[in-house]
């Protein structure tokens, strides 16, 4: 590809940066990216919910392997949809050695959301995953391979070890990926492999390889990864700690503001003189919004800007109906605040939040929450006692996290973002008929600005408002 797009659509998961925002942006001829965390869940979860509109239908319509599409359609699927109080069927945890029947889910279901968002033109489209939820990623890079991921964008983790995985997967050969394992010792194998001849039902021509986008907060992290990655890093997104989502932690020791929030200092802003010199095109993200933040990133030698936070409340955007309206008019009302929360994330990252009545922002929503850890896709994985490899959340009951060599204090004001982010599109767990999970909202900094794309008179804007005010001012 001669020409990198000039705006990327950030990845924003779960499901936020859907298919159908992506396809938004994409057809406008900028960067739609899907966001690729959890999708085995979201597909298995709108099945259940009857498929509205029959998209999921057409995209398994589309994959190669009907027989394995099938199969996730027989075991998903509920005609006109569950009732809301009964819960969504629980799907294995991923581990090291994932059942094949959720390997399976994972290459269909990212297969499925790049088909769709791919629909109806002919622009480039990416998807983003965060490096530190390692388990999924094989199955889920060969799935948008196979459906024709022009780009591929990870952040959340330092990844050196997936441009060598993409060369492979677009190869069918098998690939493996190293597992951080907390207290692993030399000799234990911490080893994920996947061969996607194992799955294949037929012999394919070799894929497209995507282009690689790392998503950093620092020019020697991207230093180090164009020298030491196993295979073509294509380019950076340098993100700044405004941004929505998790944030890279300040360098050095963490210090937090009155408020709780951690600061960030001198050390923590990128030396973009550096990162010219490194040869590659890298796009600005965090607060860069605006046509005047694009003119200045393009200005610095950037190939353009990444934005999360105005598409997240666009019409397009996977995010529920309601959320999307209450921020919305908080902003107009100049009253939406987001904080920046330490600990929320089980990651340990500090994951920002948008204040709203009636999700866990909120601390009694919080502590009325049940304690459960069903989703799991945060979940860490340590050496156990006998040598063997167990999983543990810094999210899940307490007593369950101590007994697996959890620290009491690294629980305290840990979220549920499994259960939260999956509420939040609308795919709540219901418990016993007497709980609906509540949602938990991320936004960046820039929340308080989205009213500036509403269009004069009206309460919602869309992907194409956003673009427009991005290029033209
Ligand atoms: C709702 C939301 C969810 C996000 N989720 C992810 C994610 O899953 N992976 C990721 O790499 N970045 C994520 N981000 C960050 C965006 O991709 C993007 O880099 C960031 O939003 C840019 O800054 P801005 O929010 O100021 O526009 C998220 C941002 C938002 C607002």
């Amino acid at each position: 590809m001669s020409r990198h797009p000039t705006i990327i659509q950030g990845g924003m998961g779960i499901g936020i940066s859907s298919w159908r925002l992506a396809r938004a942006v994409a057809q406008l001829g900028q960067l739609g990216v899907v966001s690729g965390t959890a999708l085995d869940q979201v597909l298995a979860r709108r099945l259940q919910d009857g498929d509205p509109g029959g998209h999921m239908r057409r995209g398994l319509d589309h994959f190669p392997f009907p027989s394995m599409a099938e199969r996730v359609w027989e075991r998903y699927y509920v005609p006109g949809g569950k009732p809301e109080s009964q819960p969504y069927l629980s799907l294995p945890k991923h581990s090291q050695d994932s059942p094949r029947e959720l390997v399976e889910l994972c290459i269909v279901a990212n297969f499925v959301e790049v088909t769709l968002a791919r629909e109806g033109h002919e622009n480039p489209v990416g998807i983003n995953y965060l490096e530190k939820i390692q388990i999924p990623h094989l199955p889920s890079l060969y799935g948008a391979m196979l459906a024709g991921v022009l780009y591929v964008l990870m952040g959340a983790g330092i990844p050196m070890k997936i441009p060598g995985i993409l060369d492979r997967l677009a190869q069918h050969e098998p690939a493996t990926y190293t597992l951080q394992v907390a207290g692993a010792q030399e000799g234990d194998d911490t080893t994920i492999a996947f061969a996607p001849r194992d799955f294949a039902g037929c012999e394919l021509p070799p894929l497209f390889r995507p282009h690689f986008l790392a998503i950093v907060a620092s020019n020697t992290l991207a230093a180090a990864l164009q020298k030491k990655a196993n295979g073509r890093v294509d380019g950076f997104v340098i993100e700044g700690p405004t941004a929505g989502g998790h944030n890279a932690p300040p360098r050095g020791k963490l210090q937090l503001n009155e408020a709780g929030e951690p600061i960030y200092g001198e050390r923590d802003t990128v030396d973009l003189g550096r990162l010219r010199e490194l040869g590659l095109p890298f796009w600005l993200a965090g607060g860069c919004g605006s046509a005047e933040k694009l003119r200045e990133a393009l200005a610095a030698g950037a190939a353009g800007v990444q934005v999360g936070t105005a598409f997240a409340f666009c019409a397009e955007s996977g995010l529920r109906e309601d959320y999307k309206q209450a921020l919305l008019k908080k902003a107009m009302r100049g009253q939406a605040t987001v904080f920046t929360d330490p600990v929320a994330s089980p990651t340990s990252f500090p994951f920002k939040v948008a204040r709203l009545e009636g999700t866990l922002s909120e601390q009694e929503d919080y502590l009325a929450r049940p304690r459960v850890c069903d989703v799991g896709y945060l979940r860490e994985a340590y050496r156990t006692a006998e040598g063997t490899i167990d999983y543990r959340c810094a999210g899940e009951p307490v007593t369950v996290y101590v007994s697996k060599q959890g620290k009491t204090e690294d629980t305290a004001g840990r979220k549920c973002l499994c259960n939260a982010l999956l509420a939040n599109i609308g795919h709540p767990q219901a418990r016993g008929g007497k709980y609906a999970e509540k949602g938990l909202v991320t936004s960046g900094d820039d929340l308080s600005k989205i009213s500036y794309f509403l269009p004069p008179g009206k309460s919602a804007y869309t992907a194409a408002d956003v673009i427009a005010k991005l290029l033209n001012g």
